[in-house]
């Protein structure tokens, strides 16, 4: 018997609100019909930061819109699902609840079922929707919120291996930019100020790299750059962009050169394990930073390793990967969820290692 299966996926955790449909039919690459992301960015541009209880109600007027625009794009009906997917947690709890109240409404009225996605495996197994990898793989993810190192072995099945045990470098980079007067989100911008600066101006330490393992810390970043900013201002009364633009590469070459020699650990440690899937992934808007995947990308060269990195919009928040993380549950026959899914704002995926200090600052960003 072949096996069809279209998903309306819906995602709602942090500061997006997303819906899509994915569908996979037996034998061929899975398909995103219709992916809607909508973007809180202005909402939040005079605080510096996500505001939680303005993310929850934008996410309760947006998710609607988003449904039904999702729907249209790929020109089928909410009959036509086979199941409702939604992001469960981990996440802010307005937002997440925001979801799984429309994900759980919309099943009820159609008596369609309901499939409860964790954020973190939407990303982690985003490497299959875009290139249909097989397990085992090791997993790089780097966002906002967390930065991870796991070992994919499965749709409900992760090791994780190592991670931050502070803030996530999105983070540091969102913070870096408001130091420094840059626009939010700050990775972008760093980013962009960075490739016309000088990243030995200012060195910054690369914390952690003396401590064996690939467990990561970006918070004494933040306090370097700080002291740094502080230091310019005092000398010259204020930073010109030259300044900025120095400032930025130097945090950069160090978020650079940390998760690269963290990654050349965690890729000896997992294919010590897996040698014969030696493929590894990146996921979270961090991967977005080509100084990042140039660097990571030579360390998978060096270990004759597949290097995967998703088109940008698969990389950020987006509800394609919680439609096919839902799919990927389903076929491994995974219980659907019912009317008692709750809503989970701390929800590790790999619930067997000890769980990690923090998760980032700005809440459990995912
Ligand atoms: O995965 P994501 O869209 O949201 C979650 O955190 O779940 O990641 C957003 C984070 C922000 O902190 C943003 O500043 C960072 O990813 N980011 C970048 C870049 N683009 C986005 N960081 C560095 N360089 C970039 N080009
Ligand atoms: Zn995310």
């Amino acid at each position: 018997m072949t096996q069809d299966l279209t998903l309306l996926g819906l995602e709602s955790s942090c500061d997006d609100t997303a819906a899509a449909v994915v569908r996979y039919s037996e034998g061929q690459p899975p398909e995103i019909l219709s992916s809607v992301v909508v973007g809180q960015t202005d909402l939040h541009a005079a605080f510096g930061g996500v505001v939680p209880e303005i993310a929850a109600r934008a996410h309760a007027e947006k998710m609607d819109l988003c449904v039904e625009k999702a729907l249209a794009e790929s020109s089928l009906t909410l009959r036509d699902m086979d199941a409702i997917a939604v992001t469960a947690g981990p996440g802010l709890i307005g937002g997440v609840l925001s979801g799984v109240m429309c994900a759980k409404g919309l099943s009820a009225g159609s008596g369609i079922p309901l499939v409860g996605v964790n954020h973190l495996a939407g990303h982690a197994l985003t490497p299959r929707l875009t290139d249909q990898v097989p397990f085992p793989y090791l997993m790089l993810l780097v966002s906002g919120g967390h930065c991870q190192f796991l070992i994919v072995h499965g749709p409900d099945e992760f090791t994780r291996i190592g991670g931050t045990i502070d803030d996530a470098p999105g983070e540091a980079f969102d913070k870096t930019a408001r130091l420094l007067g840059l626009p939010q989100p700050g990775g972008p911008s760093v980013e962009n100020a960075a490739k016309t600066g000088n990243p030995k101006t200012h060195h910054m330490p690369r914390p952690l790299l003396d401590r064996v393992g690939c467990d990561m810390s970006f918070s004494g970043l933040k306090t370097a750059i700080l002291r740094a900013r502080d230091d310019v201002v005092s000398a010259k009364g204020g930073l010109t962009p030259q300044d900025q633009s120095d400032l930025a590469a130097g945090f950069q070459a160090a978020v650079v050169d940390v998760l690269a020699e963290k990654t050349r650990r965690a890729l000896d440690q997992y294919l010590a394990l897996e040698p014969q899937t030696p493929t590894i992934a990146v996921a979270g808007g961090v991967a977005a930073n080509s100084a990042v995947r140039d660097a990571l990308m030579s360390v998978a060269a060096a270990h004759d390793t597949a290097f995967l990195a998703p088109p940008l919009g698969l990389c950020t928040d987006n509800a394609a990967m919680i439609a096919w993380a839902g799919i990927e549950r389903l076929l491994a026959q995974l219980p659907f969820d019912d009317m008692s899914l709750s809503a989970r704002p701390r929800w590790p995926l790999d619930t067997t290692s000890p769980s990690m200090l923090g998760s980032g600052k700005k809440g459990a960003k995912a």
